[in-house]
């Protein structure tokens, strides 16, 4: 008796120190609902939230992409996938190909539960494109013991474009956790893009954590196959948790083209992205990569926290870059999840959406990224209608006519003729959601609120706010701070949904340059882009009455200064998505 319970005691310390009792990815798991609801392969008719631009499958759910790639032309994206529900579970890697980005074709799924090393799912990962070409694709395997472990697949047939077979290595998997190495079983995933050093050995990272410190645990191998855990970490940060979904990549000082991974030397900087489970935030920091020492140490000033830097100051999750060697270009896709209830999700019959791919460059600061959405989205536009070089009187609202309000790309920059009366910032006032939160649209000021209401009924009554606020530093009342909030407040009469304002500071000088907004209007998502890319925001909204033909957008401001508004609306073409 004595015996069994040792026993007993030895096991139970064993499940726990390999996680196998702590156990799953940070998703809520709805077991009820993980079997197939599905009546058909095609989306609702007359679903108003459904997008015309944005990436989705027919139905289900989905969250993060993965593993993006250009092959012999053609571009293709994976993503998480439930095949039997709105809910997250199930997961298989779905697949899908397009050859500009925009409109896209569905395969069957690549990468499914097939060996003891996933059979329990088949979560994120990244793909490395092999010298010669060859796609490689690492990926996180969920095991019969529910580790966390990571595994490799090929494509079966090269000479296929849309490379739809995949074969998984018999080595799976090739990297564990175990009693020596000492990683957490449960908090053990998301392999990035492999990079290739100087001394022919390759490198990645898997995001997990020690206790409450975020780690990047770097692996290195020569042939791809057998891989060996580095003795520190590429990077680590205590308190923030667990990090999902790393990234790591070069991006150039001195052009704005983009760059393979492997590209080290004086004239790249490098970026790490981290996905932070505690707060579902992204943070992504610049910095220096020293590849002899294989250390990476953010600039002073670059942190992983709300003073640090972000994507997107909205909805935007699990993100992931890749470098397209057709077009030289990085490109990032971030899965944007809903902010709808999860019976709102179960009635339209789908959840999650992708994030329109943005080009992402190094800013000529240094000290940020700008990205801004593919240039091939542009060819949707149709029917432009000029927005006449016009003074926005202080107080003012005018509607945009003559565009498809619902599916909708605005592109505006706005002139202040005199600063001099921005309300002055408080020093308190640090952090951007707060403070949009805090002076929502409905809140006067002098410069600003003004922007756009999108997403608006005839009568205001449903509107998402898209708006700028200029104010005077307190410590020089020469320089101005830019605000840019999204204020989804009165976005919806279904008070089902999460409506929380978004905020960013936009690192413009509007004494200097001309203040720019973008926002692509689709549905259910507003991705909103500030200062030429510097500050993005992106919000999901489910109007009652502002939708379909009653979409109505207008430009507004409610501040008692002056802006003058220049720029173009244009109504948006369908693409053809699976
Ligand atoms: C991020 C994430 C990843 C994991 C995947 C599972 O959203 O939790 O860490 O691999 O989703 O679907």
């Amino acid at each position: 008796m004595m015996l069994f319970s040792l026993w007993q005691f030895c096991l139970l310390s064993l499940l726990l120190s390999y996680g196998v009792v702590e156990l799953q990815a940070s998703h809520h798991v709805y077991s009820n609902l993980q079997t197939a609801q599905l009546t058909s392969t095609h989306p609702k008719a007359n679903d108003p939230y459904r997008t015309g631009y944005h990436f989705q499958p027919p139905q289900n759910w989905i969250n993060d992409p993965n593993g993006p790639l250009v092959y012999k032309g053609i571009y293709h994206l994976f993503y998480q996938y439930n095949p039997k529900g709105v809910v997250w579970g199930n997961i298989v890697w779905a697949h899908s190909t397009s050859t500009d980005l925009v409109n896209w074709i569905p395969h069957e799924a690549a990468i499914y539960p097939s060996q003891q090393s996933d059979i329990n799912g088949c979560w994120s990962g990244s793909a490395t494109i092999l010298p010669g070409g060859t796609p490689a694709m690492l990926y996180t395997g969920i095991n019969p013991q529910n580790q966390q472990v990571q595994n490799l697949a090929f494509p079966k047939n090269l000479s296929d474009p849309y490379l739809r077979e995949w074969v998984k290595v018999p080595q799976n998997p090739l990297m564990a956790p175990t009693q020596v190495n000492q990683i957490n079983a449960s908090s053990f995933r998301d392999p990035t893009t492999a990079w290739l050093g100087p001394d022919k050995r390759w490198r990645l990272i898997i995001g997990s954590k020690r206790d409450q410190r975020g780690l990047a645990i770097l692996y290195r191998s020569k042939d791809f196959i057998h891989w060996t855990k580095a003795k520190h970490p590429l990077h680590s940060t205590n308190k923030n948790g667990m990090w999902e979904c790393p990234d790591f990549f070069p991006v150039s000082k001195t052009s704005s083209l983009g760059l393979d991974t492997s590209t080290i030397g004086p004239t790249v900087k490098h970026v790490l992205k981290l996905s932070l489970d505690n707060t579902r935030k992204e943070y992504y920091t610049i910095g220096t990569y020293n590849i002899s020492k294989d250390i990476y140490i953010p600039d002073k000033g670059s942190v992983e926290s709300d003073l640090g830097l972000r994507y997107d100051y909205g909805k935007f999750y699990a993100s992931k870059t890749f470098f397209d060697s057709s077009k030289n270009r990085r490109i990032l896709w971030g899965w944007i999840n809903e902010s709808s209830s999860v019976n709102g999700d179960i009635k339209k019959g789908w959840s999650g959406i992708q994030a329109i791919p943005r080009t992402i460059v190094l800013d000529k600061s240094g000290k940020q990224l700008v990205q801004w959405p593919v240039v091939e989205l542009e060819k949707l536009r149709t029917n432009e209608v000029k927005l006449p070089n016009n003074m926005l009187k202080g107080g003012s609202l005018h509607e945009v006519l003559g565009v498809t309000a619902s599916q909708a790309d605005v592109e505006v920059a706005f002139e202040m003729s005199d600063l001099k009366k921005a309300e002055v910032l408080d020093p308190s006032w640090t952090n951007a959601q707060l403070l949009c939160s805090k002076k929502g649209v409905s809140v006067k000021g002098s410069l600003g609120p003004f922007g756009f209401f999108v997403f608006s009924s005839k009568d205001l009554k449903e509107s998402t706010a898209v708006f700028y606020r200029i104010f005077k530093s307190h410590r020089n009342y020469n320089k101005y701070v830019v605000l840019m909030c999204s204020d989804q407040s009165r976005s919806s009469l279904n008070q089902d949904n999460d409506m929380t304002t978004y905020g960013a500071f936009v690192n413009v000088d509007p004494l200097r340059e001309k203040l720019t907004l973008r926002s692509l209007i689709d549905h259910s998502i507003v991705e909103s882009f500030g200062g030429k890319g510097k500050a993005c925001i992106t919000a999901r909204v489910y109007p009652t009455l502002a939708v379909g033909g009653d979409t109505h957008l207008y430009a507004f401001n409610y501040g008692s200064e002056n802006v003058t508004i220049s720029g173009s609306a244009w109504s948006l073409k369908t693409a053809k998505i699976n």
